[in-house]
């Protein structure tokens, strides 16, 4: 593929493009053209025979790369690509449109940059200020939240590219370790929030599956907690227990008795075959018991699905919609699967599921209508589904803090446990942050024995 345009670019990064979004352009030469005349930008291209233009105002001491994203809208336009995030791909949509706001757009010029540069559709253009609409309520700069990672599971689900590990796996024998070494490692960041007055927002326990933790050592790590981190402006304590067959009434009296207020429950899909396919144990019985001893417990209550699973087609996701009725929740997180690397599916060759995207949308804005909940946080992912993307929802004042804050990567994060990243945020430019990443071990035996030496790297890393 030879890429000759006009003006400079990433050349990587339209080839990237087009393998995500076009498959069948591989290959081909591009030809890109950009004109100026008093305040607008026009750009050409050529691709394969077929012809594209777009037109819009000049931004470019805002946003830099306008040519390249208006070159790569017209790519797709050339392929007659009605795609409806457009050219959207791998990116935080929220964060990018909060960005144009931030820089002093309105939001009707928002809205029609969106569907001009980006062929976005007003649907999810719709979606997006939704969901910018309530994370603007919440976002809290001065704040820093908590980021727990337990890298343990009772099985490893096939879609799964987590940081975690079979319990019964080889690894598993770490387990004992790795608690006391957390147990350590909550003393030590203790110590620096103290010493650096760190005001924790929000927690957030999660993996892995952290309900793997046995009852003792989920009372260990929770006293732990309150011994050493000061709790006192925490607004939300979240637990992701997640499956199932991992949760017991006892473990949820512990994290009750420590002030955890939210958990998750995942029931992924309610069909059985398609869970036992991808190597995760599910009970229904036993779900609905977890279930109600959560709702008795008074817990905010989230449940997360996958859709695209292999082997289900639009009826067996339109049932999991349906089953979900019958569950009392304040959250729900509707992921679209995500072909991960990380991940056994990845290296099987699965024949994909094909969703049909207009029923399935339809009957998720009924589902969540009838729930009174709405959409408060979103973020795509590359290699799923073409018009995908994950969207939490919730109802009224149940938001999860923690969730928004991460994905518009707003907030510093103090991150321990297995594979948790803590992130120090700098500010760069007038519109963009500098965001640095420090990741503990996900492996935990390399986690047990290197937690002392990241810790004093962490101590640097958030002076
Ligand atoms: C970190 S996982 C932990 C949840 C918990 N261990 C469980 O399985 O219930 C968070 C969520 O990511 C979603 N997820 C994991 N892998 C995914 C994939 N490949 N594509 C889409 N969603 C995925 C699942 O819905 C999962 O509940
Ligand atoms: S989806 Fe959850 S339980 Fe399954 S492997 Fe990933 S983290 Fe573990």
């Amino acid at each position: 593929m030879s890429i000759v345009t006009n003006f400079p670019l990433n050349e990587k990064s339209v080839e990237e493009f087009v393998r995500i979004l076009l498959p069948e352009a591989i290959g081909k030469d591009i030809k890109g053209e950009v004109i100026y005349s008093e305040n607008k930008i026009l750009i050409k291209v050529e691709i394969d025979g077929k012809n594209a233009t777009i037109e819009e105002e000049n931004f470019e001491s805002l946003i830099h790369d306008q040519s390249i994203i208006m070159l790569k809208g017209a790519i797709l336009k050339a392929f007659n690509k009605n795609y409806s995030w457009g050219s959207l791909v791998g990116v935080r949509p929220t964060k990018m449109t909060r960005r144009f706001f931030q820089m002093g757009f309105t939001k009707e010029r928002v809205v029609k940059l969106l569907n001009n540069m980006y062929l976005t559709s007003f649907e999810k253009i719709d979606l997006l200020m939704r969901v910018i609409e309530t994370e603007e309520r919440l976002l809290n700069k001065k704040a820093m939240n908590m980021y727990i990672g337990i890298p343990f599971c009772p099985s490893k689900c096939r879609y799964c590219s987590f940081a975690s590990y079979e319990i019964n796996s080889s690894l598993g024998r770490f387990y004992p370790k790795f608690v006391e070494t957390l147990l350590d490692e909550i003393k030590l960041v203790g110590e620096l929030s103290k010493e650096k007055k760190f005001n924790y927002e929000s927690i957030y326990i999660g993996g892995g599956t952290p309900s793997i933790l046995t009852a003792n050592d989920t009372e260990r790590v929770l006293k732990a907690i309150h011994e050493h981190i000061d709790l006192s402006n925490v607004k939300e304590f979240t637990f992701e227990a997640g499956r199932e067959d991992a949760i017991t009434r006892e473990k949820l009296e512990i994290l009750k008795k420590y002030c955890v207020d939210r958990v998750s429950l995942n029931p992924q899909t309610f069909k059985e075959e398609t869970l036992k396919d991808l190597n995760r144990t599910f009970n229904r019985e036993h779900f609905d018991e977890v279930y109600r001893d959560i709702k008795e417990l008074q817990f905010i209550l989230n449940m997360d699905i996958i859709l695209g699973l292999p082997g289900e087609n639009v009826y067996d996701i339109l049932n999991t919609l349906e089953e979900l009725k019958k569950y009392d929740i304040e959250n729900l997180t509707v992921h679209s699967l995500a072909k991960k690397k990380g991940s056994i599916l990845y290296h099987e060759n699965f024949e994909e599921s094909e969703v049909e995207r207009l029923i399935v949308e339809g009957a998720i804005n009924n589902l969540v209508k009838e729930k009174g909940m709405q959409p408060y946080y979103m973020y795509r992912q590359k290699n799923s589904l073409e018009w995908g993307e994950n969207v939490g929802y919730s109802i009224l004042g149940a938001e999860s803090r923690f969730n928004i804050e991460m994905i518009e990567e707003n907030q510093q994060t103090m991150g321990l446990g297995g594979g948790a990243i803590s992130k120090s945020i700098h500010k760069d430019t007038e519109y963009n942050d500098q965001i640095e990443r420090l990741v503990n071990p996900k492996d935990p035996a390399l986690y047990i024995a290197e937690m002392r030496l990241r810790h004093n790297k962490k101590i640097k890393f958030f002076s």
